[in-house]
């Protein structure tokens, strides 16, 4: 998909493109019109809330993430698991990569990337922290390519 900003600030959208990135399109112009946010970070949750080698799972404008701590950095990537929907989050994590709880698909915590079996790539958002509290941007997903 092709988009770019017009001199009103609006997107411009062609209809080319991958699946992903169109979801994506249609996210931002949701949060451009029906939502009072506008491409900012939101504090998801803090800290102490997030403990290593477990996912922490909360919901902000209707998108369910998944936050991970990762040798002291933190993460967050779509909780919604591609295959059936299984919450990622309750899943098992091995370093980086978490295992949803119902089929054991695997994702790269860091990037969204599947680990397998290696089909869909979920999103990932940038992350800052301030002081104590998470803060995600979920209005700029990162989706890796296959
Ligand atoms: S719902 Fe996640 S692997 Fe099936």
């Amino acid at each position: 998909m092709k988009s770019q900003l017009n001199n009103s600030g609006l997107q411009v959208i062609g209809i080319v493109g991958k699946t992903s990135d169109i979801m994506i399109q249609f996210r931002k112009i949701y949060t451009i019109f029906w939502s009072n946010r506008l491409f900012m970070f939101v504090k998801v949750a803090t800290t102490d809330q997030v403990k290593p080698g477990r996912g922490f799972g909360t919901k902000l404008d209707k998108v369910f993430i998944g936050i991970y701590c990762i040798d002291g950095e933190y993460y967050a990537i779509d909780d919604v698991c591609p295959h059936m929907g299984g919450s990622l989050h309750h899943g098992f994590m091995n370093d980086c990569v978490v295992s949803c709880p119902l089929h054991m698909w695997e994702f790269d915590v860091k990037t969204g990337e599947s680990v397998w079996p290696g089909s869909l790539n979920i999103p990932a958002y940038p992350v800052k922290i301030e002081g104590d509290d998470i803060l995600v941007d979920i209005d700029s997903p990162q989706v890796q390519d296959i």
